[in-house]
């Protein structure tokens, strides 16, 4: 499930002035997703160019556009740290966000939130008052019902994502379901996200609540930073 259909140019002014954060010596969180790629392909333009970076893939997607792009790739367990995250987002509404389009959002929190800085990149179509989109909450695969009865109890209405040119259901780069749960429009995020972290078999969700550092909203006639 994609949120927004914002326009090529405007993901692309995103991703290279996000892009452009990025500096030598570093070790640097690839996000996944259509405006990250154009990221992606910025950085790598720029290791061409001898800038020295390392890279820190959030999905299968991403480790290969880097590849592509000559961009050194490592992983979590085998740097110190990681200086500088960029990703996209489904929504912004304040700051907070909702990812999961891509159903990479276990592997993008947990690199997006262990970076110094992390950066969102988005169109304008992503932004939003309140936060409505359906939550992904990727679960283990035995869990998907129990999950599914505990979201409805939250108020939610949870769908299991299906596959496309598979039969059945998405399975994530690390073998969950998600289920994408529609709760209206979010009063508070933060308390549901707490929530939904604690019911056992949920592996992970799509709410990002103060994670994010700053966010380029690409227009098409520029790109806002919103700190
Ligand atoms: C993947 C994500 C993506 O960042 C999100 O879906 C935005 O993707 P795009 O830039 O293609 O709109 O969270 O899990």
């Amino acid at each position: 499930m994609k949120a927004g259909d914002g326009s090529a140019g405007a993901k692309r002014r995103a991703a290279e002035a996000a892009a452009e954060a990025v500096e030598d010596g570093t070790v640097v969180g690839l996000g996944t997703g259509s405006t990250t790629a154009y990221a992606i392909e910025a950085i790598g333009r720029a290791v061409a160019d001898g800038l020295d970076v390392r890279g820190v893939a959030t999905s299968r997607q991403s480790a290969a556009l880097a590849r592509d792009a000559g961009i050194p790739v490592t992983t979590l367990s085998a740097v110190e740290g990681i200086d500088l995250a960029i990703d996209g987002a489904d929504q912004v509404a304040n700051g907070d966000l909702i990812k999961g389009g891509g159903a990479a959002h276990t592997r993008e929190k947990l690199i997006d939130a262990a970076a110094d800085r992390f950066l969102v990149v988005v169109d304008d179509s992503k932004l939003a008052d309140r936060l409505d989109w359906p939550v992904p909450v990727a679960v283990l695969p035995d869990a998907e019902g129990v999950v599914a009865d505990r979201i409805r109890e939250l108020g939610g209405e949870p769908t299991l994502r299906p596959a496309e040119r598979k039969d059945g259901p998405v399975v994530t780069d690390d073998g969950h379901l998600v289920l994408d749960c529609d709760f209206g429009e979010l009063d508070d995020p933060a308390g549901l996200a707490a929530q939904l972290s604690a019911i056992p078999g949920v592996v992970e969700h799509g709410l990002f609540v103060g994670l994010a550092d700053a966010t380029y909203v690409g227009r098409d006639d520029g790109v806002d930073v919103i700190e």
